[in-house]
């Protein structure tokens, strides 16, 4: 099964270019979801106009230079390791970011490169494609089901479902889907993989359809907001914050009786 392009198999039945053609829409439907999103919710504008008041507060000059190994450092540093987190949160953030990463990026090359029924897929498309999809699974279930803030820290059972949790439901069940619809399809059992492949389809369209309502475009704002921090850190524009509290240096190590679980 993991060696196996399901899309090749899949263009028996669906044209090629009709596949081409959903995977346009999904970027389309990305696209609108994150400009309505920002146009309603403002964020980018008041980002923008707040960075511009910071730079008012600025007690140093930093060169171009400078402003260039700190854009790089933050790449490679808080998107690229997620650094802004740690411990199990930031392995499975990295799992399910890479596995994300890996299973579109193949996706995208078996069905524009290897759909049709003559295609010769290398195997190592169809294994990455698997490969991502678990990683995916791996990551977004262990934050479902045990690293979500409401459920390790504010003792929610791990059914309660809000709309906060759109993105991680959609994008986990979609990788689900996927690879049972795969196994359904090498093994052969047919009627059954034909639901799944809908149930992959309608996930995909909850997926990509609800960036406005969902945390989809954390992705594309939390790189900005990083390289802003610490540019406004170089520049002494941040100072006006108060300075991390050391109070609890001086309760003793009642401290300790807790583990620091409170966001
Ligand atoms: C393909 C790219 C990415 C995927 C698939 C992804 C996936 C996720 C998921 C599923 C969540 C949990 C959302 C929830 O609270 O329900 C999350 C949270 C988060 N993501 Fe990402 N993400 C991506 C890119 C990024 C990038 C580039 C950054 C930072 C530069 C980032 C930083 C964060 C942070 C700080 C959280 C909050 C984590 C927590 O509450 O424990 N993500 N991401």
């Amino acid at each position: 099964m993991i060696t196996i392009n399901p899309f090749s198999e899949l263009s028996e039945f669906i044209p090629s270019i009709a596949m081409q053609a959903f995977v346009v829409a999904m970027i389309i439907l990305v696209v609108a979801g994150t400009v309505v999103d920002m146009i309603h919710k403002k964020n980018v504008k008041y980002f923008f106009e707040n960075a511009k008041k910071a730079k008012k507060q600025a007690t140093r000059t930093v060169s171009t230079g400078n402003k260039v190994s700190i854009v790089i450092k933050t790449v490679a540093s808080d998107v690229l390791t997620t650094s802004e987190l740690a411990g199990k949160r930031r392995i499975a953030h990295l799992l399910g970011m890479y596995g994300t990463i890996i299973f579109w990026v193949t996706s995208s090359i078996m069905i524009f490169c290897y759909s049709t029924t003559k295609s010769v897929t290398p195997p190592i498309f169809p294994l990455l494609w698997h490969l991502g999809a678990i990683m995916t699974c791996l990551g977004g279930y262990w934050f479902w089901f045990f690293l979500r803030v409401d459920v390790a820290a504010e003792g929610n059972p791990w059914y309660r479902v809000i709309k906060a949790d759109l993105f991680v439901l959609s994008l986990v069940v979609t990788t689900t889907f996927g690879l049972v619809w795969s196994y359904l399809q090498a093994a052969s059992i047919s009627g059954w993989d034909t639901l799944l492949l809908v149930l992959f389809i309608l996930s995909n369209l909850v997926l990509f359809g609800g960036v406005y309502w969902s945390k989809f475009a954390h992705m594309f704002y939390k790189p900005g907001a990083a390289i802003q921090k610490h540019l406004a850190e170089a520049d002494g524009s941040n100072e006006n914050l108060p300075e991390p509290s050391d109070k609890p240096k001086q309760f003793g190590p009642g401290i300790k009786r807790e583990a620091p679980r409170h966001y």
